[in-house]
This record gives structure tokens, C-alpha cells and sequence, in this order.
């Protein structure tokens, strides 16, 4: 590489010539490298600039160049980095003076160090950290650390550049002073925690060189997600009854945020307050168990309403609905809606005795009830509808064969096990006058001896009445009659509630050995009934 001469000039003092030339070099040349020949160009002839000892005088540029003195050539005496010399002073120079004696003259020499790319722009540090929210909005900035490069001018940083550009933007001033970094699309810790990015610093050197720093973000959680259940609605059943604090379902829900701002709590806000007394959540769990006792009979379902809810306040909601499965816990019930303690032995056949309702508050077979009465009595059951029986008679009643009955009445529903109830009727059936007075005998005979006082007894009738009170209250009366052209109540009387028969007379065997009459029972029904019989009384002799 040889130096350009980019100016000459001279002018004359008074006691000595000063010219002045001026060459320009790159830096980093090789020792020995040609900057100019300067007794050519200052235009001297061979013998003068020897007879002169040409030499450089310098203050403290000398150690870089050195002079021919046999051909008038400067040369690189030592590599002249430019960096080192001028630092970032972009216009670098050597500037030295070439004396001549006999007679004494001296040149300025001026040789300008142009700059090569001979450096990278570099970071002081390898990495940045930094450690930003995600709530952080788009133009948020933040300050990067400028790269350096000992070049100067073209050879300097030109420009920067930030990789990938997907949230972040680069933004430069004009002389590149203030790097920043600008937040152009939100971040979102759910979807990337740590990124990593790279600013390159570029010169503008050919070819071009550059240095990197990595760029570390780590985005930082804010309760920007709700809690989410894993279903909006969860189905579970349960049989009635069972046992409190028995978990019937399990509800979860998660959150996308980290730390306490994905801690759920559940909780149940339904305002229902059998809900409430019913159910219960754990916190913590999601664990819904029961509380208190559920009977299908009351609530065949509920909804639940749990609600997760994060440490920042956020929540989100589910319904759980929870069907109850009926077990058979309900006896069925038997309930007397209007009956007859006391029946006519004469009512007709299908008389409605009494009206029977019968509930279960059990469903389907668990509430599906039959009912039946004891067999060997003239009742029987007649069902209008699922929940109505009328107990009927079903044959004739006869209160002198029975006249009470223990009717016991048996409903089962159809559950397994079955449940049974039962109830026990009393019926009295009352009397009707149905029956006459029977006489003991078809004959009475009897035998009195003559002479005997009268008001004597002789004997007593006895009938009998299968009715009840008044209907079978005998009463004896003396049929009229006459024996021998005389009322046989001048021989007899009856005692009318004792059926006694008294002599009314002394009787006379001389003059009548035996009579007849008929005594009639009658009974105090209303009707009455009656039935007669006939007495034969024999009068025996005495002597
Ligand atoms: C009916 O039941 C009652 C009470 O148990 C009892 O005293 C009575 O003798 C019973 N009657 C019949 C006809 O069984
Ligand atoms: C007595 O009863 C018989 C039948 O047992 C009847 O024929 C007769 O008329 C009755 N006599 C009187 C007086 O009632």
C-alpha cells in the first residue's frame, strides 16, 4: 500500500523555505511500507537532499516513520494502530518536520491515519437481565446498554438490531446514543415465561463486524387468568339417606397464573337455604359432601352453585346437579277416612263399611302399594283408584253366629325389602229382631197333686231368644182357652218375665184329671216375634 498525497503546498520565510505536504495512510500497515517519497515530492534533486542529511524532527511522532536519506522515502517504521494514537478523534494524524542543512531548510510533513475497520462493536457485558410484568403495556421502554467500537466515522456502529422482534421493537436515536428496547405486543407469562433476545450492534466497516448481548426476560405473573372449572355443569346422583359427610362429587377447577394468584377456593353461593344446610364444599378440595340428611320424599334434585375463586378475586362458576335416588324408607300409610263402628246384621251385600286412603311417599315400585284383609270374613276390598279401598260386606251378616270382627288390613309397597303397615278394624254388628223366642220343649208336661194351695207353683217355662236386648227380652203370656166352659186363667197364670206357672185354684182330682193350654213367648222387638207351646198338667189323687 503505498500513501496518497492529498496536499502540497510551499511558501518562503525569510531566513528559511517551509513547505508543507501532507500524505494519507490507512493504519495498520506493515513495517516498511511506502508512505510517499518526499525529496520527490518536494521536489528535490538526488544530490542536494543527501548533501542536505535530510532527517526527521519530531516531537513524538518520529517513532513511526522513518526517512531514507539516500532516496528521499518514508517508510512505516512501526504499525500505527489508530485507536491507540487518536482514540476517537476522527481526524488522526502524524505531524512531523524534515530538516535539511547547508542551507538549513525544513518541511512539515503531515501524514493523516485513516481509520480501518480493524474492530468489533462490543458490549461491556454479555447479558441483561430483566424481569417484567405481564401486565406491562405496549410502549413501555427500557434502557439497553450502547455497544462501543474503537473505529470511528463509517467504521463506527451504524446500527442495531433485536432478534427476535416479536414482543419487543428496537428504537435508536439519531447519533444511536440511546438504545431502547419497546414493548409493541402484550406478554403473557401463560404462554411464554423466559425469552430470550439478542441486540447485535453493527458497523459500518466493509466487511461489517458486530457484537451481541443476549437479552434475558423473565415475565412476571399477574392474576390475569380466572380460575376455570373443568365442565360448566357436572352430573352426580346419591341415594336418599345416606350418611352425612359422605362426598358425593368432586368439582375442579384450575388457573393459569402461577403462585398465589392460581390458589382456588371453592365455596357454594347458592341462596337456597335447604341447599346450604344440605351441601357443603371443601375449600380446598373441591370436595362436595354431604351436610345434613336428603329425603327424595322432599327434593328429587338439587343444583349446586360452586364458584372457584383465586387469591386476586377471580372466579368462575359451575352447577352441579345432583339427582337423588329414592331408597324404600317410607312405610306405606294408612289412614281411616270415615267408618262404621257398628253395622245392621241385615245391611245388603256391598255395603261400604268404611273408606280407606293409603299413601308412600316412597316412587315407582318403592311406592307401589297392595292391600288385603284376612280371609274367613264376609268383607272384602274394593279398590277405586291406586289410593282408595272401600271395605264392603261381601256375604251375609249374622250377628247371633258372630257378632264382632277383628278386621286386619295389610298394605305392602313393593320395595326391596317391602314395607308394611297394617290396621285393625273392629266392626260390632248390631242386632235386628230376627229370631222368635224358642221354647225349651216342643211339650211341657208337668203334675200337680189335688188339693193343693193355691198360688203354688208347679213348674217353670223357659224360652229363649237368639237376639240381643229388647229383641230377645221374653215375655210369657197365657193363651185364652176355656176348660170345661171355664177361662183357663182361672186353673193357671204365667208369670210373664219368669215364665212360672202358678195354680190359681185347688185342684180336684174327683173332678178333673188333667187340662191343656198354650202358653205364647213373644220378644220385645218391634215387631215383636212370638212362638207358643202347649202344657199338659196332670192333677194326681190323694187320699
Ligand atoms: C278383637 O280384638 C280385641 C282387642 O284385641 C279383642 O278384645 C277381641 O276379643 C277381638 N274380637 C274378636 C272377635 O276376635
Ligand atoms: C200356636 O202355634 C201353632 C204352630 O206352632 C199355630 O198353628 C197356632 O195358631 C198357635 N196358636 C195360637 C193361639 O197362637
Amino acid at each position: 500500500m503505498k500513501g496518497q498525497v492529498l496536499l502540497y503546498f510551499s511558501f518562503i520565510c525569510l531566513d528559511s523555505i517551509i513547505a508543507q505536504i501532507s500524505y494519507s495512510i490507512p493504519e495498520e500497515m506493515p513495517i516498511g511500507s511506502l508512505i510517499g517519497n518526499v525529496a520527490q515530492d518536494l521536489g528535490f534533486d538526488k544530490k542536494r537532499f543527501i548533501s542536505g542529511k535530510a532527517k526527521i524532527h519530531s516531537r513524538n511522532s518520529g517513532d513511526y516513520v522513518e526517512l531514507n536519506k539516500d532516496n528521499g522515502e518514508l517508510l512505516v517504521k512501526k504499525k500505527i494502530d489508530r485507536e491507540a494514537l487518536c482514540a476517537d478523534m476522527t481526524v488522526c494524524s502524524l505531524d512531523f518536520q524534515i530538516i535539511l542543512e547547508n542551507p538549513i531548510e525544513f518541511y512539515t510533513v503531515t501524514v493523516q491515519i485513516t481509520d480501518i475497520n480493524d474492530n468489533a462493536p462490543t458490549f461491556d457485558r454479555g447479558e441483561m437481565i430483566f424481569r417484567i410484568s405481564e401486565s406491562a403495556t405496549p410502549g413501555a421502554k427500557f434502557v439497553l446498554r450502547r455497544a462501543e467500537d474503537l473505529d470511528v466515522g463509517i467504521n463506527g456502529i451504524q446500527n442495531y438490531e433485536l432478534k427476535p422482534s416479536d414482543n419487543f421493537t428496537l428504537r435508536l436515536n439519531k447519533n444511536l446514543q440511546d438504545v431502547e428496547m419497546v414493548l409493541q405486543k402484550p406478554l403473557d407469562r401463560e404462554k411464554q415465561e423466559h425469552m430470550t433476545l439478542v441486540l447485535t450492534a453493527l458497523d459500518g466497516g466493509e466487511p461489517h463486524m458486530s457484537g451481541t448481548m443476549i437479552i434475558l426476560i423473565t415475565v412476571l405473573d399477574v392474576n390475569d387468568n380466572a380460575p376455570r372449572f373443568t365442565q360448566q355443569t357436572y352430573k352426580a346422583a346419591v341415594n336418599e339417606n345416606v350418611p352425612t359427610g359422605t362426598v358425593i362429587f368432586s368439582v375442579t377447577a384450575s388457573d393459569a397464573d402461577q403462585g398465589l394468584n392460581s390458589k382456588i377456593t371453592y365455596s357454594i353461593t347458592n341462596t337456597q337455604t335447604n341447599v346450604r344446610k344440605l351441601f357443603q364444599v371443601n375449600k380446598n378440595t373441591g370436595d362436595v359432601s354431604l351436610k345434613g340428611n336428603i329425603d327424595f320424599e322432599r327434593n328429587k334434585n338439587f343444583e349446586i352453585i360452586v364458584v372457584a375463586t383465586d387469591e386476586g378475586g377471580l372466579t368462575d362458576s359451575c352447577k352441579l346437579m345432583v339427582e337423588v335416588h329414592d331408597i324404600n324408607d317410607n312405610r306405606p300409610e294408612i289412614s281411616i277416612m270415615s267408618k262404621s263402628n257398628v253395622i245392621s246384621e241385615n245391611v245388603k251385600i256391598n255395603t261400604v263399611v268404611t273408606v280407606i286412603n293409603i299413601e308412600d311417599k316412597d316412587s315407582d315400585e318403592n311406592g307401589n302399594v297392595n292391600c288385603f284383609i284376612n280371609e274367613n270374613t264376609p268383607f272384602g276390598l274394593k279398590s277405586s283408584t291406586n289410593s282408595f279401598y272401600s271395605l264392603i260386606t261381601d256375604s251375609e251378616l249374622d250377628r247371633e253366629t258372630t257378632s264382632e270382627y277383628n278386621i286386619t288390613l295389610i298394605c305392602s309397597d313393593k320395595g326391596e325389602p317391602s314395607l308394611t303397615s297394617s290396621v285393625t278394624l273392629t266392626l260390632q254388628i248390631s242386632d235386628v229382631n230376627d229370631n222368635a223366642p224358642t221354647f225349651d220343649k216342643t211339650l211341657y208336661e208337668s203334675s200337680i197333686v189335688e188339693n193343693n194351695k193355691a198360688g203354688l207353683s208347679i213348674f217353670t217355662l223357659k224360652a229363649t231368644d237368639a237376639d240381643w236386648g229388647q229383641n230377645a227380652r221374653v215375655s210369657y203370656i197365657l193363651e185364652d182357652s176355656t176348660i170345661s166352659g171355664v177361662s183357663v186363667s182361672s186353673y193357671v197364670s204365667v208369670s210373664a218375665d219368669s215364665g212360672i206357672i202358678h195354680a190359681v185354684r185347688s185342684f180336684d182330682y174327683e173332678q178333673i184329671k188333667d187340662f191343656q193350654f198354650h202358653v205364647k213367648a213373644q220378644d220385645g222387638g218391634s215387631p215383636p216375634l212370638s212362638s207358643n207351646v202347649t202344657v199338659k198338667i196332670l192333677i194326681q189323687d190323694q187320699n
